[in-house]
């Protein structure tokens, strides 16, 4: 399948392209079936174009994300060599620098020139493109000259045999690797039959492999129909949409597996790299078919977030344990690159600290000292803004304090102990006790206060014990007192239990 490198289109069986359901969990299932190669759903070279590429090393992926943080394409090693990346695009230029910010994490380029939906069409995208040939070229020519891996487009075919084979013919002198064809107009709807003999008519006027498309509905329900529709359409190679988006393992010589068994595998690629819920509860929505309305079903469909989809299936545990598990990596990640001593930028004072809730007594936190240190000090009481990345879903707190501001650069699990971090370094910069186990013997805060980190404070030297009492006797006094919640908001009063 490969030739010196480069991906070949002969003879293979692909996963189509499809939006929402062709992300890495998908793909990676695909593969574990058997699929030869695996696209990505239709990404718009807009927003990809905003994109920047992003070593993930929690999930040991290659994320590229938006500038609102969300990611747009995630792919991973195993799947480097089998992914083509699939494309909107109506303009040469931009479809280029997109190509080259994708280059060297997959193994082929793909432009999409099928999708009838407005939204791609008014752009001059998708099935647009049919009908500006010229464009067509434009674009093709610019990507194979621009980029060092293949190059594929995917089309749907035009009213006649012979417009159709003009246009492949066309297009496979860009210079193009293969040319997938979906054997319907753009007019026609999925439920209609494909046009076997198109694509017949296309595979026999070029040499570039064609690829057939279209044949899920009446034609390949199984395995062995794969090749049926490979011999009926006389293309190099077939690729699937909905039978695979049904059942998955039609890729599979074994198959086809019972698809309960194939929703679990999914779900497990999904947790494991932390697929966008609704995206994993659309596509499991899509395997369930006319068992969307039975009790699991009924369940999945009020499933907000991934926990949930999980419990549905009885497989919070597995969720439990890679949450876990990634949160420990992320850990470990963490402390070994980020550095432990205070970096200034501006009024904002960053250091790499976590929040270890066993290092702290019972009922006493960072906030609580830091609250009552800025009490003592007649400061406004400390101020708490707290992000979450959806990369992971991680929150990371800012404190204020005395109109500077302070925060960990490591990311927390919980917005709690986001918040406990961000005050670990407000007082650690400050050199104020924080009220952690042993802290009194370490010599810590000395230390800091020879360091000259003091910042001007007035806290007492030493007893820290003394300090833990007193506290603890005030939270005991204010049991009932009311934990704020929300994304801005002033510091818990004690007693807090993160
Ligand atoms: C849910 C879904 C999403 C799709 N998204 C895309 C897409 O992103 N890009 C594309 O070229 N075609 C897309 N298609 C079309 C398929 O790739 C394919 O051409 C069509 O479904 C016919 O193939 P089939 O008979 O094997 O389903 C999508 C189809 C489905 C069902």
């Amino acid at each position: 399948m490969m030739a010196a490198g480069r991906l070949s289109f002969r003879n293979i069986t692909a996963l189509a392209p499809m939006v929402r359901v062709g992300t890495l969990p998908m793909r990676l299932l695909a593969l574990d079936y058997g699929a030869d190669v695996v696209y990505c759903e239709e990404l718009i070279d807009i927003k990809m174009a905003q994109c920047h590429r992003v070593v993930n090393d929690v999930l040991e992926t290659v994320d590229f994300v938006a500038p609102d943080d969300r990611v747009m394409f995630r792919t991973c090693e195993r799947e480097k060599d089998r992914v083509i990346f699939q494309m909107g695009t109506a303009d040469p230029d931009r479809a280029l620098v997109v190509a080259r910010l994708v280059e060297k994490d997959v193994a082929a380029i793909d432009v999409n020139m099928g999708c009838p939906k407005e939204y791609s069409t008014k752009g001059g995208m998708g099935a647009a493109l049919l009908s500006d040939p010229d464009k067509i070229e434009a674009i093709l020519k610019k990507l194979v000259a621009g980029v060092s891996i293949p190059v594929t487009c995917k089309i749907r075919i035009l009213p006649t045999v012979e417009e159709t084979v003009s246009l492949v013919r066309r297009i496979e002198k860009t210079g193009v690797t293969a040319v997938a064809v979906h054997g319907r107009l753009k007019e026609e709807r999925p439920r209609h039959p494909v046009h076997c003999d198109y694509i017949q008519a296309v595979a026999q006027a070029v040499s570039i492999p064609v690829i057939a498309n279209g044949g899920s509905l009446d034609l390949v329900k199984t395995n062995a129909d794969i090749e049926e529709f490979r011999k009926a359409t006389g293309a190099s190679s077939v690729m699937l949409a909905r039978a695979a988006m049904w059942n998955a393992s039609v890729f599979s010589n074994q198959g086809p597996l019972p698809v309960e068994r194939v929703m679990e595998e999914y779900l497990k690629y999904a947790i494991q790299y932390d697929n966008n819920a609704f995206n994993t509860k659309y596509c499991l929505c899509q395997m369930l078919r006319d068992k969307v309305e039975s009790p699991l079903g009924k369940q999945l469909q009020a499933a907000q977030t991934s926990a949930e989809i999980c419990k549905a299936y009885g497989m919070q545990e597995l969720f439990q344990q890679t949450q876990e598990r990634l949160q420990a990596r992320r850990d470990t990640l963490q402390s070994s690159t980020e550095p432990d001593r205070p970096v200034v930028d501006g009024d904002v004072t960053t250091m790499a600290v976590k929040f270890e809730r066993r290092e702290y007594p019972p009922r006493v936190t960072p906030k609580m000292f830091l609250l009552e240190w800025s009490r003592k000090e007649k400061l406004e009481q400390p101020l708490y803004e707290t992000v979450q990345r959806s990369q992971d879903r991680a929150f990371q707190s800012i404190v204020t304090v005395a109109q500077k501001r302070y925060r960990s650069s490591l990311w927390e699990k919980s917005k709690k102990f986001a918040e406990q971090a961000a005050a670990v370094v407000c007082l650690r910069v400050l050199g104020v006790p924080e009220g952690r186990i042993g802290e009194e013997d370490s010599g810590l805060v000395c230390k800091r206060k020879r360091e000259g980190k003091m910042n001007g404070t007035t806290e007492e030297e030493g007893n820290i014990k003394r300090h833990i009492a007193a506290i603890q006797q005030e939270t005991d006094k204010s049991e009932a007192a009311a934990v704020v919640s929300g994304d801005h908001h002033r510091p818990d009063t004690p007693p807090e239990q993160p």
